[in-house]
């Protein structure tokens, strides 16, 4: 804020909240990726619309960008024909409060960021967590390596067999990479961020087939060791300044224990993992200096949430007083249905539920692992955003938030796409369509929002906007929708007012508007 006054006094051209436009490179003929370098990159800033009016902020696969326009609410007109659409905006009727949005920041992410050159590195930094950019709020950190790692490892390697853990310290990963990428990212921030941090396996020596990959459980012997390696961990990035916010409790355990991914996994029942909350890692945690951490389980794809979740409490019950939310995964989403999660939400509402990691490209039968420019995956990650808030989930996070051109690197050779793809002999970065589609909700739906209800009217055979509306601490009424379809008009109507919005085909809006109409 004082930087950008004081860069106003001094430049002769100075538009109040002037956003840089995307720099656009058209690629596979009808795709369009923004590109950032060490001297340009497109920036977007949101205006908070007066009384009566609303700013629309609009991206399309036809090549528009955070494109912003006003209008004024005009009389809601009953009567009128104009829209094949209505989205009426009930503010009385509130559900979830919303945590936040961000990404992965893996060895493999920070390591493409710190390849690039300083200057463009701030962009990148400002692209994510800055005033400039979309705003991320939240950071999942790797406890260790994963498959987005150059090799795999944990801490504590050696001594083996050290229950004690007397040689566990952090790596150069951690100090050349991730923290200096996670400060930049405070820095740059104006609201607090919220690092969930996650194993995917600790030392081999501490799992039964004594190996990174493969089938795995936890060593009996070491539950006690496993807990004592989460506080080590906290307690190590506390000392360098870089607070987490929560642990999740393995990643993926169920792949672990049926050995179906070829990366770092440990494998856990449910049951098991029950007994080791209850036993080892709630008291470990509760009753330290870190006891306000948030312990979130699952971890993993929702179409396993209610088995694990409900055999791991009918076994052991005593976890629920130390489980604060359930993390769930985006890649069985398009054959789980996501009342799943409403289910649990009903049965456990003081229990809150998280989108911990999405990506695209990561199935074997997918041809690009990097697909350039593709808006599908963007209206992917649209379509599931949409879907998981209005079913209760209270944060949406990406996996690793820049890779290189080729989704890597991997160890595991588990290349995947991302939204931003960084390109290090010409020192520049791509956004593609997936960073504007995480950003059309990260940067307007501030952490502290409430869902508020939604009710579509529309003519029989008019095909749905997906549509997810909330009400911010800053008293202002955000709704995001897609059109999938053809060009259409959409009606908002909020109480006896109406916003009527032209939506292209294929395309997403948010809107902004105060809450009170008049
Ligand atoms: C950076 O990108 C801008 C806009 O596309 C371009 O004008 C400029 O020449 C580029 N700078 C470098 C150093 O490549
Ligand atoms: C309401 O809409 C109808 C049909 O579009 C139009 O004829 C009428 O003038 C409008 N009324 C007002 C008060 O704007
Ligand atoms: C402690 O770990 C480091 C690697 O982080 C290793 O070089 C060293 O030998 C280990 N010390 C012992 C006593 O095993
Ligand atoms: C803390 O530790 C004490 C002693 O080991 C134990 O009795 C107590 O149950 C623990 N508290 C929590 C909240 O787990």
């Amino acid at each position: 804020m004082k930087y950008s006054l004081l860069i106003c006094v001094f430049l002769v051209s100075c538009a109040v909240n002037a956003d840089i436009p995307c720099a656009a490179r058209v690629v596979k003929s009808n795709f369009i990726v923004c590109v950032c370098n060490s001297t340009y990159c497109d920036s977007i800033t949101v205006d908070k619309p007066d009384s009566g009016n609303y700013v629309t902020y609009t991206s399309s696969e036809g090549g528009l960008r955070f494109e912003k326009s006003q209008g004024t609410l005009d009389n809601y007109n009953h009567s009128s024909t104009c829209c094949s659409v209505t989205l009426d905006i009930d503010v009385n009727t509130k559900y979830q409060t919303i945590e936040g949005f961000g990404g992965a920041v893996t060895d493999s992410a920070a390591m493409n960021w710190k390849s690039l050159s300083e200057t463009t590195q701030q962009f990148l930094i400002d692209s994510y967590f800055g005033a400039s950019g979309i705003e991320y709020n939240m950071i999942r950190v790797p406890i260790g390596g994963t498959d987005f790692s150059t090799h795999p490892y944990a801490y504590n390697e050696i001594p083996e067999n050290d229950a004690k853990l007397s040689n566990f310290s952090l790596t150069f990963e951690d100090y050349e990479f991730k923290i200096p990428l996670i400060k930049k990212a405070f820095e740059a921030s104006k609201s607090p961020i919220h690092l969930i941090a996650t194993t995917w396996s600790p030392p081999p020596w501490m799992k039964t087939n004594r190996a990174y990959t493969g089938v795995s459980h936890l060593k009996t012997e070491f539950y006690q060791t496993y807990a004592d390696y989460h506080y080590k961990f906290l307690e190590k990035y506390a000392e360098v300044g870089v607070p987490i916010w929560a642990i999740t409790t393995t990643n993926e355990p169920i792949s672990g224990a049926l050995g179906v991914n070829a990366f770092n996994t440990l494998g856990w029942t449910a049951s098991a993992m029950g007994k080791w909350i209850s036993e080892n890692l709630g008291p470990t945690i509760r009753n330290s200096t870190f006891k306000n951490l948030k312990i979130l389980v699952a971890d993993d794809q929702r179409i396993v949430l209610p088995y694990y979740f409900n055999i791991m409490l009918n076994e052991h019950p005593n976890a629920l007083q130390y489980i604060d939310g359930i993390a769930v995964h985006y890649y069985s989403d398009f054959i789980t249905p996501a009342i799943i999660l409403t289910e649990v939400n009903k049965n456990y509402p003081h229990i809150f539920i998280i989108a911990t990691e999405a990506c695209e490209g990561s199935f074997k039968w997918e041809r690009e692992r990097v697909s350039f420019g593709s808006w599908q995956r963007g209206r992917n990650y649209i379509n599931d955003i949409i879907e998981d808030l209005n079913h209760n989930v209270v944060g949406w996070m990406d996996w690793n938030i820049c890779l290189n051109q080729q989704g890597g690197p991997t160890w595991a050779e588990n290349n995947v796409d991302s939204p931003i793809l960084v390109n290090a002999v010409k020192d520049e970065f791509y956004k593609q369509p997936m960073f504007y589609a995480m950003g059309h909700f990260s940067k307007f739906i501030p952490r502290g929002s409430r869902r508020i209800k939604v009710t579509e009217k529309k003519f029989v055979f008019e095909k749905s906007v997906e549509n997810v509306a909330f009400l911010t601490p800053y008293n202002t009424i955000v709704v995001v929708m897609y059109n999938d379809g053809y060009e259409k008009t959409v009606r908002i109507k909020f109480q006896d007012k109406q916003a009527v919005i032209k939506m292209t085909k294929k395309s997403i809006t948010t809107i902004i508007f105060p809450n009170s109409a008049n």
